[in-house]
Formats: structure tokens, C-alpha cells, sequence
């Protein structure tokens, strides 16, 4: 008889985003009149930058020709797209080796898929809150999950601490969803622990680019000794709004080796190339050549005016919590506004609430992990217009 992967009894009915969607879709439905605004999902609204837009034609043109076209690419990536993340890397003062880099179609993916590395018996440390991601994919594979506490006492930044004991840890650098990022010291105690308890370090640098106090790495490679303890997820969803287009890269250092029961070394490099190859037939050529065009310093320029677009959104929604003394975190180094719901108020009960009552769609904090029940996230990746719409509708709510 079939055995299921009852694993999958243990999350909750739908994943977070698909829920809000669910509940928006259906207060649509029965109030077709009402226009929503959605500040929800972290979805960017802006056009592709020119240089995007200019590569993907020249990319078509590619396919069109016999002498230019392209089939099956390398599972890893393009070496011209891993160039490109090489070379973006150096731009922030990081060397890393193209081996190191494998091309995904998002840190989404590869954050869920790196998993299929690790054994069942793994303590898995995960932030909380923190993108859903990773708890659901751990939770999928059976895996036992121990939760640091993320909260207004530490800054949303938790700290390894005497007696800790984890295996794998999840750091998410600015976070999503607190928008919160460790500064270089902190994260060099991180990188401390990792080596001393042979522990891995699964860093989500996503939202890298919306860092500008420097402070603050843009990757966990500024660390030293990193490369022997730190697998690095980052995608160009949200540094070049390639949400739809998808497209990231996974480094996984070639240096990282873990020594298995058996005393041998392997390779964690050779592992996800094994995975890749395997399971992965690579990101389509026009994507990765268009990847490749966006982080030229070219693209790269074009994406800062969109980065600065979305950061003007969310220093809008943060002026306004500030006028109405309501706790905000968030919305600097990051897209995210994270905030305290009014009145002790449970996140869900205000996502109806907001949703009835101003027709704002936003996260509910109870959706990244409990210490998120009394708190709420609003996006900066709206349209401008929209975004000013719902923060005049919130003011007016708020009283
Ligand atoms: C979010 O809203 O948290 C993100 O857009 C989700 C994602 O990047 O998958």
C-alpha cells in the first residue's frame, strides 16, 4: 500500500502567501465595488530595468538562428552568468570562485532544496520570525526544528548563546520579514560558532541590496572563515524584480567540506552539483542572459533606481507610524515595515480588519512564526500612488 509522507500532515493547510491570496480573492469576490491595495506578498510592481529588457530581445534573437541558438546548458549555470555573479560579488569587496556558483531560479527553490544534503537527525536552528520557507521545507523532511527567538529585546537579531546546540542554522540577513540585519561583528560570532560546533550556516542574503548603512555585510563571505562553515542564497527577485522572470544563485563555497561517519571528506560543492545535476536542467538561456546584463554596473545602476523607488515607499509608510507613535522596525535596510498591531491586537484579527475595514492587504506576523503574533508586515514593493492611497487609508483607520 502507498505510504505517504505524512510529514506533511504537520503544516498548516496552505502556505502563508497562498492563504492571503485565498482570503483576498474571496473579500473580492463578495465586495467587487472595493478596490483592494495589495502591500501584502513582496512582489515588486516596477518594469524590468532597460538593460533587462535589452538583453532578453537580443537573447530571443539568439534562439532564432542555428548558429546561435541553445539547448540543454550546464545544470550549474552559464560560466558567463556565473561570471557575472563573480564579478558582482567582487563589486561589494568579495572574492568568490565561479565553481562556487550555481545558477537557480530563485533562493526560494534552492533554500527548500539544499535540504535534500542533510541527514534526518539534524538539529535545524531557525529564526523566529522568519520567511516560512525554511521551517515548511524542514518540516517536510521530518526534521527536528529548534526555534531562536526574535523579538523587540534583541533587536530582532538572536545571538548564539552558552549551551546552544545546532547543526544547521538558518540566518536571513536583512530579514524578512522584522527587516532587521546583523552587523559584521555579529554575524563574525555566528561564523565562530558554526566552525566550533562543525555546524552549516544557510545564509538568505535576498535583500542584500537594500542595504546602505555599511555596517552591514552585503554577504556572509566579508567574514572571515565563512567559506568553510556558509552555503549563500540570493536571487535577483528582489535586487532587479525578477519576481516573475526567476533568477538566483546558490554559492556554495568549494572549500566547505563536512566529514561524513565513515571519516570521509566530502564536498558540499560535488554534493549540489550532484543534486543539480540530477534533479535541475538549469534556468533557460535568455533568463540567465538577461541575469548576466543585470549585473553588469550597468544594470546594476538601473536596479539602484528601483531599489530607491520601493525604499521611498517604505520610508512613506514608516513616516506615517511614526506620526501616529505606532512601533515600527524595518523600512531602511529593507523593503519590509514591520510593526506592532494597534491595541494588542492578534496579526490575523488586524489583516481582517485592515482588509474590512481600509481594503489593504498586508502580512500577518503570526504567518513568519509566533513571535510574530502581535505584529504586522507592509511592503515598500507597491506602486507609489497605491502606496500613499493605503497610508491615507490606514491614518484615517488608526485614529
Ligand atoms: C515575501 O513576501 O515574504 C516574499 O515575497 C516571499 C518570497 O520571496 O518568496
Amino acid at each position: 500500500m502507498l505510504q505517504l509522507n505524512e510529514n506533511y500532515m504537520k503544516l498548516k493547510q496552505s502556505y502563508l502567501f497562498s492563504e492571503i491570496a485565498h482570503r483576498v480573492n474571496d473579500y473580492s469576490a463578495a465586495n467587487p465595488d472595493k478596490k483592494v491595495i495589495r502591500l501584502g506578498i513582496g512582489d515588486v510592481t516596477r518594469p524590468l530595468p532597460k538593460k533587462t529588457i535589452e538583453a532578453l530581445h537580443q537573447a530571443v534573437t539568439h534562439m532564432a538562428y542555428s548558429d546561435s541558438f541553445k539547448g540543454y546548458g550546464p545544470e550549474q549555470g552559464y560560466d558567463f552568468a556565473r561570471e557575472s555573479v563573480v564579478n558582482y560579488y567582487k563589486s561589494n569587496g568579495v572574492t568568490i570562485d565561479l565553481k562556487d556558483v550555481f545558477i537557480s531560479d530563485g533562493a526560494k527553490s534552492d533554500t527548500g532544496n539544499i535540504t535534500d544534503l542533510f541527514g534526518p537527525d539534524n538539529i535545524v536552528l531557525i529564526p523566529d520570525p522568519v520567511y516560512p520557507v525554511y521551517m515548511d521545507t524542514n518540516t517536510m523532511n521530518g526534521r527536528n526544528i529548534v526555534f531562536m527567538d526574535a523579538n523587540k529585546e534583541n533587536g530582532f537579531t538572536p545571538m548564539p548563546y552558552d549551551g546552544l546546540k545546532a547543526d544547521i542554522i538558518y540566518i536571513c540577513s536583512p530579514n524578512n520579514p522584522t527587516g532587521a540585519a546583523y552587523t559584521r561583528d555579529q554575524l563574525k560570532e555566528w561564523v565562530d560558532f558554526a566552525l566550533k560546533n562543525k555546524a552549516l550556516i544557510l545564509f538568505d542574503a535576498a535583500y542584500e541590496c537594500f542595504i546602505e548603512d555599511k555596517i552591514y555585510p552585503h554577504s556572509i563571505y566579508e567574514i572571515e572563515g565563512a567559506r568553510k562553515c556558509a552555503i549563500e542564497f540570493c536571487s535577483l527577485s528582489k535586487t532587479a524584480g525578477f519576481t516573475g522572470t526567476r533568477c538566483g544563485y546558490t554559492i556554495v563555497p568549494t572549500d566547505l567540506t563536512v566529514t561524513t561517519s565513515d571519516g570521509t571528506d566530502m564536498s558540499m560543492n560535488a554534493m549540489w552539483t550532484r543534486r543539480q545535476t540530477t534533479k535541475f536542467n538549469g534556468v533557460p538561456y535568455i533568463i540567465q542572459y538577461a541575469a548576466a546584463a543585470t549585473l553588469s554596473p550597468e544594470g546594476i545602476e538601473q536596479c539602484r533606481e528601483n531599489i530607491a523607488y520601493y525604499k521611498s515607499n517604505a520610508r512613506i509608510i514608516a513616516d506615517c507610524f511614526k506620526k501616529k507613535g505606532i512601533t515600527y522596525f524595518g523600512g531602511i535596510n529593507s523593503p519590509y515595515i514591520w510593526f506592532e498591531c494597534p491595541d494588542g491586537m492578534e496579526s490575523w484579527d488586524f489583516f481582517d480588519y485592515l482588509l474590512n475595514n481600509a481594503q489593504v492587504v498586508g502580512t500577518p506576523g503570526a504567518g513568519f512564526g509566533k513571535n510574530g503574533n502581535n505584529f504586522f508586515r507592509l511592503t515598500g514593493f507597491g506602486d507609489k500612488d497605491a502606496t500613499i492611497e493605503a497610508v491615507e487609508r490606514i491614518d484615517k483607520l488608526l485614529k
